[in-house]
């Protein structure tokens, strides 16, 4: 009873499953609410239903009732005094009311809060709908100010890039299957679609590109046309146009000809024809996203035809059409490149494919370029394929989806890492060529109209979107730097936190805490220095997996060798990729001097035994940066435990849930890169903490009861090298030892395996008495890349916390094969309060 009063007051919801992300409209407290002028009516300045005005209206109804708890009609019809007035200029100018609005520019609006009059006036019906938005924004944090503001977008386009397969798989999502294709075609029930559309307009995102850039030509058929359409349609009202990928090869896969050389005249008429159609179901089709010549793609230099002369072909038949080309610069040949070769780099890749070709874009062409050379790492230069770019349009390709970055497992919050590149100053001709406000803006090559963002996002079908509550703080950032590439990471992250989980101040410090740290601590046990994320490049990009990196044609190599690390792109000894920066750019990363320290090994291959400028030799660097963020990490579930009871129980164990395992996962990280470096070295490190852990007892030490041990391959992912694995399919098995440690409280870690396909059963016991128990099936509640191996992705750990522990206890672990899981164990850790091992 006193239980369910005290949530009465806290007036927190009994369960919330994130299906509302930042929209929940959440009633605010009366003696908060009480202080809010509200007006009387709302006013809706079109009365079509599916335009984004009358949308507008009815968001801002919800809305209000949702915070504030009052209903208010809506009309149509123009009146002043007590109300909320929501529509384009045109609209207001026809009513007649009288507004001093200063010039807005294409998506732009004109808030006005004075007393009980709100006037939200769009420089078209999508400004408008956004200023909806930003006025429930400002209701819902309890921001009762009175504002008279015009804000417009830094760029035109601010698209989602959905890597959707047409049979409803998502490539690098995480977050469950498609909302957008099933069975391989486009859905029919869409409400998913427009929900999610909703989600993105209050973020200000135009359009949306819905298939995989590993495009199937199917997508072209007639009925799968109409299905675009019903997409198209249900996002229209939130004024979110549709886009499509395009495969180079459709015309000889899909349409039967015998080519698709993009200078053929037969090609050509048959993608003005295609184009026709698709404008004939999707009149305002945002236009198409082409992936050519990369990673087995087809493309026009299949033909020795140019990669403009490829972009162009769709160009010129979306032309008449309004569509624009958004042609990928991610271009290169993953057959081909050789590490034995010193001079060969992946990085320099596109600026040698586009350096050429600058003037023969159509205008109706934007290059979207990936923010850095390689691929989506957790620290990257930003491309210098920008400064290349002065006659073509670009747009910056980001990815909200975590690939290399913990797959929504991990808590990364990735503003901060965006900001590295969108605050970069490429300097080009010497002048200031920031690339956020100067190139993407498109107001430093005169591009106004034609430049911007789109983000990799992949949301599936889980309620959550992405898989993860925190992760949706990437999706909500990315629009609001797309809006303003200048507005602070923080104020995005408390605004976000505050329509997300409420106004408590815990809460929001606590999140804003967090999700700050989160970043510089995956960089620091993952991958540090430049290096990449050291996972497994020709595998599914999450665990640990540092030798994959080297020895294939994939060209994110680390050049590792037993005595130095690092790629040398300088001009004088190098690949030659600094000198592709603009001259006082490519100086600076030309010297290591002059490079920073968290790019040394990108730019540079040095001896383990370098000195840093932090003091530091590299080895040790790698070290110390490895433990500091396992640190970090083991303080993300005691962080977040102050917020029980703050918010609702449901995204209070999820998150709390998630946020275990990556503690668990980033010890996993900490001691597989520092084993590996320290094995491949031969150098100590000097505080003598990797492969000494006083506090584990190695599973292949213990009794064992039909387990047997092995070792597993990457050798860095077990401590000590081998672990054990229960003997055929045993139903019964044990591993079990004597402690000695003095008495006292202890947190107990059992480090195993978690393998796709198969539950296995285990129960923790000292002297007989269970301490817990737990089942191997991660890969029903993650949604990481899962693998059939005992690797660095299905490595995990379980912590039961607080257990009196006296010297010549037993412990023991019972465990269960199933399917696939052989209970893999590889140690157990008793750990005194404090000590993260
Ligand atoms: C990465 C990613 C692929 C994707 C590719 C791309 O390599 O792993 O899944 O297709 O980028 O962006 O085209």
């Amino acid at each position: 009873m006193r239980g369910l009063l005290l949530f009465a007051t806290l007036g927190l919801a009994a369960a919330e499953d994130g299906l509302n992300a930042w929209l929940r409209y959440a009633r605010l407290p009366p003696d908060i609410a009480k202080q809010a002028t509200v007006p009387l009516n709302i006013v809706a300045l079109n009365t079509t239903e599916t335009s984004p005005v009358y949308v507008a209206g009815q968001e801002l109804q919800k809305g209000i009732k949702g915070i504030l708890d009052r209903s208010l009609n809506i009309t149509h019809e123009a009146s002043e005094g007590s109300s909320v007035v929501v529509g384009t200029i045109a609209a207001f100018n026809n009513s007649g009311i009288s507004i001093g609005t200063p010039e807005l520019e294409q998506d732009g609006f004109w808030l006005s809060i004075k007393g009980d009059t709100v006037e939200i006036v769009g420089q078209n019906e999508r400004g408008a709908l956004y200023g909806a938005f930003e006025y429930l924004s400002m209701l819902a944090q309890a921001n009762f100010t009175e504002v008279a503001y015009a804000t417009n977008p830094s760029a035109a386009i601010r698209w989602i890039n959905q890597w959707d397969n047409m049979d409803g798989t998502i490539e690098r999502g995480y977050a469950g299957p498609s909302i957008f294709f099933k069975g391989n075609a486009p859905v029919s029930n869409v409400t998913r679609v427009a929900e999610y559309a909703r989600l993105l307009a209050s973020i200000r995102v135009n359009g949306i590109v819905i298939n995989n850039v590993n495009a199937n030509a199917q997508i072209l058929s007639d009925a799968n046309m109409a299905g675009i359409a019903r997409i198209a349609d249900a996002m229209r009202p939130w004024g979110v146009k549709v886009g499509i990928s395009l495969n180079f090869a459709s015309p000889q896969t899909f349409g039967g000809l015998n080519t698709f050389d993009p200078l053929d005249k037969s090609v050509i008429a048959w993608w003005t024809k295609i184009t026709d159609k698709l404008y004939q179901h999707v009149p305002d089709l945002a236009g198409f996203l082409v992936k050519a010549n990369s990673e087995g793609q087809p493309g026009p230099l299949t033909y020795g035809r140019t990669l403009s002369d490829g972009a162009n072909l769709f160009a010129k038949a979306a032309k008449p059409h309004g569509g624009i080309v958004m042609f990928r610069a991610f271009v290169y040949d993953n057959q081909h490149l050789n590490e034995r070769n010193w001079k060969d780099d992946r990085a320099n890749a596109a600026v040698d494919f586009f350096r050429g070709l600058d003037e023969k874009f159509d205008d109706n062409v934007v290059v979207q370029v990936k923010y850095g050379p390689i691929d989506f790492q957790v620290r990257e230069p930003p491309s210098p394929l920008f400064a290349h770019l002065k006659q073509t349009a670009s747009a910056i390709e980001l990815q909200v989806t975590q690939e290399y970055l913990g797959q929504q497992c991990h808590l990364v919050y990735l503003p901060p890492l965006w900001k590295t590149i969108l605050d970069f100053d490429l300097r080009v001709d010497g002048e200031k060529s920031v690339i956020g406000t100067d190139i993407l803006s498109g107001k430093r090559f005169n591009k106004k109209g034609l430049t911007g963002y789109a983000a990799v996002v992949n949301v599936g079908q889980n309620a959550t979107w992405l898989g993860s509550h925190l992760a949706m703080s990437n999706l909500y950032g990315y629009g609001r730097l797309a809006w303003d590439p200048t507005v602070n990471e923080v104020e995005i992250l408390e605004d976000w936190t505050r329509l997300t989980f409420g106004l408590d101040d815990t809460v929001r410090e606590t999140i804003t805490r967090m999700s700050m740290e989160s970043w510089p601590a995956y960089e620091n046990y993952t991958g540090n220095l430049g290096i990449q994320t050291l996972t497994d490049i020709t595998g599914p990009h999450y665990g640990p997996n540092p030798q994959s990196m080297d020895n294939n044609a994939w060209g994110q190599w680390t050049r590792a060798d037993a005595f130095s690390i690092g790629m040398d792109r300088t001009v004088k000894n190098g690949t030659g990729f600094a000198g592709q920066y603009p001259t006082e750019v490519a100086a600076v990363f030309e010297e290591i001097e002059t490079t920073p320290d968290d790019l040394l090994l990108w730019f540079h291959h040095v001896p383990y035994t370098h000195v840093l400028k932090n003091g530091k030799t590299v080895i040790q660097h790698f070290y110390d940066a490895h433990y500091a963020g396992a640190e970090t990490a083991a303080t993300f579930p005691t962080q977040w435990a102050k917020l029980e009871g703050l918010i609702d129980k449901q995204r209070f164990d999820e998150t709390a849930f998630r946020l275990t395992y990556q503690a668990g996962h980033a010890i996993v990280w900490r001691d597989s890169i520092n084993q590996f470096y320290n094995s491949l070295s031969g150098i100590a490190d000097a505080h003598d903490r990797v492969n000494n852990h006083p506090w584990r007892v190695e599973a292949e030490s213990m009794t064992l009861r039909g387990y047997r041990v092995t070792s597993v391959n990457p050798f860095e992912v077990a401590s000590g090298l081998r672990i054990v694995q229960t003997v055929g399919n045993s139903s019964s098995a044990s591993v079990s030892a004597k402690l000695n440690f003095t008495a006292g409280t202890y947190d107990v870690a059992v480090a195993y395996y978690d393998l796709y396909e198969g539950k296995a059963s285990y129960e923790l016991f000292l002297n007989d008495k269970s301490i817990g128990s737990w089942v191997g099936d991660n890969e029903y509640k993650l949604g990481y890349t899962v693998t059939r191996g005992i690797d660095g992705h299905s490595a995990t750990r379980i912590t039961f916390k607080g257990v009196d522990v006296k010297e010549g206890d037993v412990v023991r672990v019972d465990a269960k094969a199933n399917g696939r899981e052989t209970a893999p164990l590889d140690y157990i850790a008793v750990l005194p309060p404090g000590v993260v091992d």
